[in-house]
């Protein structure tokens, strides 16, 4: 049940997250408002209750006295927007339309400044006949003060199996750029200490379970892809900067410039960025003034540094200082920003978007090699080396028939470390009993990667 819980709370703030970047009608926001409802009558249902009640204390949010973990570093819209309700948490019924939810998730964009009380967010609610979603005054603990073991605590999971969570962790991550997107389109500010600090989980995660994180943000989504997108870069930049041994705080670094290079992308208009087709001389001139613009945004900051600002500003200026912005011929640049400019082409190479299909690693790695000076060489030879042309994370076919996930790159590219998930009966193999099988190793001498599955439901040959 508190599994279910989880998602739904998830799914809620995915919800918020997406409203603020999107128009109300958009099937982005009308998908996820519904799924959000379904689940949570199912949940309703099989908890017995006739409405559910989420509340929120301290910034955390609660269920049952309970502070989730998961859901409130997730949920950083869910407690902004109670904060603006003068509330302590709101109850969803059973009975609630999905057009009632929506116009609730209006009011998450719509409420750029806490309202005076909570008497005058009931009449906001009444005023917008919102009805069946009720809001409750500030939350109190049943027995006094949470102890600390059980503010960490939510049905057997602390904070460090959080870090083993890839869902909640790329939850977190979309969320975070998501936030920072939708708040610098309404003019307000980012969170950026809540960049780092979700960056930080991202590092951690990333040591060890790679692979797992690159499985979700593998996923391309052309609706959220500007967000998809960068969170996709950051972790690259950090595999890559993290199997190079750059230290702590660089990576820290590197997460968070990451996370936030596209930023201007906010600033440009909708049919700009999700034009199907090519863009016009105007358009492009409009689109290639993100990066000045994320550069401007971030100055205007004060928790942002100096790489911060550097990585939005020269994503695309090439190793040759061509590229855009235009740059003075004395300039330099920080490796960091060359390594994000190779993460933000390769991932733009590797992604599919609404005007072009995707490409696989290996092609895209054909491509960067052939535009010469345009990439630091070192870098980009030290970057297709570690990613691989099968990277970490991806679904691979053998030539024997069995299915896996690539672990790890392995010894020599094209021979990554797999584990095997499907059998050559093309049965899937429960969790306990996979296994890994290393190309690299002799006793592989004979098997091959035959086909890389995208996660586009087709398959590419592999080369
Ligand atoms: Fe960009
Ligand atoms: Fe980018």
């Amino acid at each position: 049940m508190y599994e279910k819980l989880n998602d739904l709370l998830i799914n809620l703030c995915r919800a918020i997250s997406t409203r603020k970047l999107y128009f109300e009608g958009h099937p982005k926001v009308q998908s996820l408002a519904s799924e959000f409802m379904s689940q949570m009558r199912d949940f309703c249902e099989i908890a017995n209750m006739d409405k559910l009640f989420i509340g929120v204390n301290e910034g955390n949010i609660v269920f049952e006295g309970k502070n989730l973990v998961g859901p409130s570093i997730v949920g950083k819209q869910l407690v902004l927007f109670t904060e603006k309700l003068r509330c302590g948490g709101f109850s969803i019924s059973r009975e609630t339309t999905e057009q009632e939810f929506g116009l609730f998730l209006d009011l998450t964009t719509e409420l750029q400044k806490p309202l005076e009380s909570i008497l005058k967010a009931r009449e906001l609610l009444v005023e917008r006949n919102i009805t069946t979603i009720e809001i409750a005054q500030q939350y109190i603990a049943p027995s006094g003060p949470m102890i600390k073991d059980e503010q960490a605590v939510w049905q057997g999971q602390d904070s460090a199996s959080f870090f083993q969570s890839p869902t909640l962790i790329y939850q977190a991550l979309f969320d975070t750029v998501a936030q920072a997107h939708g708040e610098v389109a309404e003019g307000g500010d980012i969170d950026i200490d809540n960049t780092r600090s979700v960056s930080e989980y991202m590092l951690h995660f990333t040591r060890t379970h790679f692979s797992d994180l690159m499985q979700h943000v593998h996923y391309p989504d052309y609706d959220s892809y500007t967000v998809g997108h960068s969170v996709r870069v950051a972790a690259l930049a950090v595999f890559f900067a993290n199997s190079h041994g750059w230290n702590e705080e660089l990576l820290l670094s590197i997460a968070t410039a990451g996370l936030l290079h596209d930023i201007g992308k906010s600033m440009i208009p909708d049919e700009i960025l999700f034009k199907p087709g090519k863009l016009n001389v105007e358009e492009f001139s409009e689109m290639t003034a993100h990066a000045q613009l994320g550069a401007e945004i971030l100055l205007g900051h004060q928790n942002t540094t100096p790489l911060d600002i550097a990585a939005a500003w020269g994503h695309h200026i090439r190793h040759d200082g061509k590229g855009y912005p235009q740059q003075p011929p004395w300039a330099t640049r920080h490796p960091l920003t060359s390594l994000l400019q190779i993460c933000d082409t390769f991932e733009a190479l590797t992604a599919a978007r609404p005007y072009k299909p995707s490409v696989t690693p290996y092609l895209a790695f054909c491509i960067m090699l052939k535009d010469k000076n345009c990439f630091h060489p070192n870098l980009l030879a030290s970057f297709i080396s570690t990613v691989g042309i099968f990277p970490p994370g991806n679904n691979v076919l053998l030539s024997d028939g069995r299915k896996g996930v690539v672990i790890a790159t392995g010894h020599r590219i094209g021979r990554p470390r797999i584990k095997i998930t499907q059998d050559q009966g093309g049965e899937s193999i429960p969790i306990g009993d996979q296994y890994l099988v290393d190309l690299s190793a002799p006793y592989a001498a004979d098997l091959n990667v035959q086909e890389l599955l995208l996660n586009t439901n087709k398959g590419l040959v592999a080369g």
